[in-house]
């Protein structure tokens, strides 16, 4: 019985190739030690909270009326009765997690990563899946508006050092409770007069949520709504104060961005900055988000603790990867040493060396199934190997092999004491 993976959920392997290149592990182990080597200079501390958590931090946090809570989330009754869900997304967990801990009494700035799967029934469809990556990082206890200019930093040098190519940094603030409801009724008098244009969804989000008019992705409505009043025109004093300093700081250092008013995220916790990074290189002409992130100052204090202010953001991995899969391909695997062995004594100092090379820092590989020496070294090609031995009997009792470099073809005779540093200096 061959059974397949679940729909809208994909193997990551070694092996992906072609249509699946993005899926190959190599291009995501470049993508996650890039965000680790970046995350490290932020000073953020990575994290790793359950998959599963009750369904309604989920409600409460992302929003009952969102599409990822209304109608994408894995959501069910566990054995003992409780409604448990796989996280949509990961800023509700830090947040809980961030409550849970007392930290917003007893530590509360902290500056937390992570890289994991999140789960979304959504419709099937070209980099869109039910269980994809993020990387992400949410900053928790500054409310200065230059937080914001690190963390748009720290997305932008994320950017830069995965190797992403034609992307757009778009930029909004959705305010705060002071001035959203004034906005909010701006809007609605906006939406009202499209009415009869609007699909049956966005009629009914005019009272509700009118903000999730201005991401609907029908084409009637995003017509209807050109010209709608952007939230970032509509700010209070100390709103648009905060808005201004991000933007002083974010064009002091070199960022680029443009202000996009209709940019109002799917997710209802965000006050005041919020942003994508799109890139159009995914879609057939259309922008593709690759990450989304704002602050969200009221959401620590939604779940349980004090007022907290706090921003974030998260990048889909499936998406970088295809977009490096397009540039570049799959990246070759490569090793340093291919240890091929003739006999059982050859096969014996093969293992007995391959550990000293290892345990000195050198990548070191064979072929334990034996067989042809051929066809072991065919093996170190494909395996990418710098350097190949030979090993039998003779060598054993010679004490001397000869060193192949696989490049060039070149062979140098060395005792095999001298092996292991020998290529150590040579890889
Ligand atoms: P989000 O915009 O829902 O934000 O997701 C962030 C990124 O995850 C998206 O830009 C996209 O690249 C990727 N993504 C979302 N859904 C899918 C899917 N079905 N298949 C593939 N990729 C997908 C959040 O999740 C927020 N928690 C981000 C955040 C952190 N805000 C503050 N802190």
């Amino acid at each position: 019985m061959k059974i397949a993976a679940v729909k809208g959920m994909k193997d990551v392997l070694p092996t992906a190739q072609g249509e699946d290149a993005a899926f190959n592990s190599r291009i995501w182990e470049r993508i996650e030690a890039a965000s680790r080597k970046v995350f490290a200079l932020y000073g953020f501390e990575f994290i790793h909270t359950p998959v599963l958590e009750e369904s309604r931090l989920f409600a409460r946090a992302v929003g009952e009326d969102t599409d990822i809570v209304g109608k994408e989330m894995y959501a069910f009754e566990d054995r003992g009765g409780k409604h448990l869900a796989l996280r949509p997304e990961n800023t509700a967990g830090a947040v809980r997690a961030y409550v849970e801990q007392g930290l917003p009494m007893r530590d509360p700035v902290q500056r937390w990563c992570y890289f994991g799967p999140m789960f979304r029934r959504e419709r099937p469809q070209r980099h869109r899946y039910r269980q994809f990556f993020q990387l992400g990082v949410e900053s928790f206890g500054v409310a200065a508006p230059e937080e914001d200019v690190e963390i748009l930093a720290l997305c932008r040098d994320l950017v830069e050092a995965i190797g992403l190519g034609g992307v757009e940094l778009r930029l909004n603030s959705l305010g705060d409770a002071a001035c959203r409801p004034a906005y909010l009724q701006i809007l609605r008098a906006f939406l009202e007069e499209r009415r009869e244009r609007l699909c049956a969804d966005c009629r009914r989000r005019i009272e509700r949520n009118p903000l999730r008019a201005l991401d609907c992705k029908e084409p009637g409505c995003v017509e209807a709504t050109r010209g709608a009043p952007a939230a970032h025109e509509h700010l209070c004093g100390a709103c648009k104060e905060h808005f201004d300093r991000v933007i002083a700081g974010t064009t002091a250092l070199g960022i680029p961005y443009v202000l996009d008013g209709r940019l109002v995220r799917g997710l209802d916790y965000y006050t005041r900055t919020a942003f994508e990074i799109s890139a159009s290189a995914l879609g057939k002409g259309q922008q593709t988000a690759v990450c989304g992130g704002g602050r969200y100052d009221a959401l620590v204090q939604m779940l349980g603790g004090p007022p907290t202010p706090a921003i974030g953001f998260a990048m889909g991995v499936e998406r970088i990867a295809f977009m490096l899969a397009d540039a570049e391909g799959v990246p070759a695997h490569s090793t340093d040493l291919f240890l091929a062995f003739i006999d059982a004594q050859g096969r014996e100092k093969a293992q007995e060396l391959a550990r000293a090379a290892r345990r000195r820092g050198i990548r070191t590989e064979m072929d334990l199934r034996g067989g042809k020496v051929s066809r072991q070294l065919s093996r170190a090609d494909k395996r990418g190997a710098r350097f190949a031995v030979v090993l039998g009997g003779s060598e054993v009792e010679s004490g001397r092999a000869r060193l192949k470099e696989m490049a060039t073809g070149e062979e140098t005779e060395l005792s095999l004491d001298a092996l292991v540093e020998e290529v150590w200096k040579r890889r």
